[in-house]
């Protein structure tokens, strides 16, 4: 199965083959992808992704058209820099929005591709939920950033202005919450060392979800430019073993919004192919699939859950578990067609290959069986 949770090294575009033992890389058409996001690092990175990568307008990225329009310049606040009494407001303004005696919610990155869904879904359930934003990104003159967080700031999320680079925002930031969640990119994930400096010093922080949400990198065997990108996530978890923090990993497997508008074929496809596909080896291993929204609820489900403590919560929704073959027969039933397939002959992984065992993690979808995750099915309608 494609994978291509890392695309944005070394300015290729990549197509990443799964293996069982190891994940290699093929080069892909430079970029062609249209964000029209403006350039900041992550998104410049963004902009570099693998063609099956959405684009933020896809159907597929509900959020980005989720929230109410933009209609006011956005204000952001940090709490060295506001008064008492801007404090005070600030404070009533996300408790208004909050229920009463949930965890305070602090997202590092939450203006990103992932970032955005856990910021939804914090005050979507109540939680007083905050975002670290640097000021170069609030004051982007881009409509799409504008509307953001315009959104954020509708659905009662409180700005602090700051950056990993600058120690005393985060401790400012982080001592005013529970949780903190981190979805800082691929490529600054060894500076979440930083974050961890900011929560031992602070040291209220009840949960930290490092930035992982993709495979298992302590499980899955990759090579070069991944293996260092799956290493990098690697020492991250180790340190916050070492120094006894506590916290979560979200291995939430493939986006689907990377994958299924595309069929994860290589291009740049708005919408599953209607004639050919090309398939990697016998196409029976099976890959999870999960909506981006839903990455965000099961986070921040697991972030009061005393079970997902010090666990990797595995996010593998029954029926967004497939191979390949099982995804293009779903999809040729919905458009009662049947495509010509062309097999290249490379292994393809799987992401099922292990069990998941009490002693290191737990299934999402088990633990939280209330929550309506969005089926494969249900997200291939949209392209019917
Ligand atoms: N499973 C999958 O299919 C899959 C796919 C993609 C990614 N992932 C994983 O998801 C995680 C997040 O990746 P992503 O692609 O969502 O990230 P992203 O879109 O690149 O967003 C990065 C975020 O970090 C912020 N940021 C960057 N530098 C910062 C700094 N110095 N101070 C404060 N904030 C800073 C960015 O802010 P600005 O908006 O201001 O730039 C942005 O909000 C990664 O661990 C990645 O490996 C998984």
């Amino acid at each position: 199965m494609h994978v291509c949770e890392y695309s944005a090294y070394q300015g290729y575009i990549c197509i990443f083959l799964f293996n069982k033992q190891t994940v290699t890389l093929l080069r892909g058409e430079p970029g062609r992808h249209g964000d029209n996001l403006s350039e900041s690092a992550s998104q410049r990175s963004r902009r570099r992704r693998c063609p099956h990568q959405p684009n933020p307008s896809s159907a597929l990225t509900p959020s980005y058209s989720g929230f109410p329009p933009f209609s006011s310049t956005t204000r952001t606040e940090h709490p060295v820099l506001r008064t008492k009494k801007e404090r005070e407001n600030t404070n009533s303004t996300a408790a208004a929005m909050a229920v009463e005696g949930k965890s305070k919610v602090l997202v590092i990155g939450g203006t990103g591709y992932i970032g955005r869904f856990m910021v939804e879904a914090s005050a979507k359930a109540g939680n007083p939920t905050f975002l670290l934003l640097r000021k170069s990104s609030a004051e982007s003159a881009n409509s799409h950033r504008a509307k953001l967080l315009q959104g954020f700031k509708d659905a009662g999320v409180t700005f602090l202005y700051g950056d990993l680079y600058d120690h005393k925002s985060l401790v400012s930031a982080v001592k005013l919450v529970d949780v903190v969640i981190s979805t800082i990119g691929t490529e600054s994930v060894e500076e979440q060392t930083r974050i961890i400096d900011a929560i031992k010093e602070a040291g209220n922080v009840k949960r930290f979800f490092p930035s992982e949400f993709g495979n298992d990198v302590d499980r899955v065997h990759a090579v070069e430019p991944v293996k260092s990108a799956y290493e990098e996530k690697a020492k991250i978890r180790r340190l916050l073993e070492a120094e006894g923090i506590p916290h979560t990993i979200v291995s939430s497997n493939f986006f689907a919004g990377y994958f299924l508008p595309s069929l994860a074929q290589p291009g740049f496809l708005s919408s599953p192919p209607r004639d050919k596909v090309i398939v990697l080896g016998d196409g029976n291993p099976k890959a999870v699939f999960v909506s981006e929204e839903d990455v965000g609820t099961y986070t921040i489900r697991a972030a009061e859950d005393p079970r997902t403590l010090n666990k990797i919560v595995y996010l593998r929704p029954p029926a967004n578990i497939l191979s390949f073959n099982e995804l293009v027969a779903l999809w040729e039933r919905k458009i009662g067609k049947t495509l010509e397939k062309i097999y290249v002959h490379e292994e393809a992984g799987d992401h099922t290959n292990f069990e998941i065992e009490p002693s290191f993690g737990v299934e999402a979808s088990e633990l939280y069986p209330d929550v309506k995750y969005t089926t494969v099915s249900e997200i291939l309608d949209q392209f019917v």
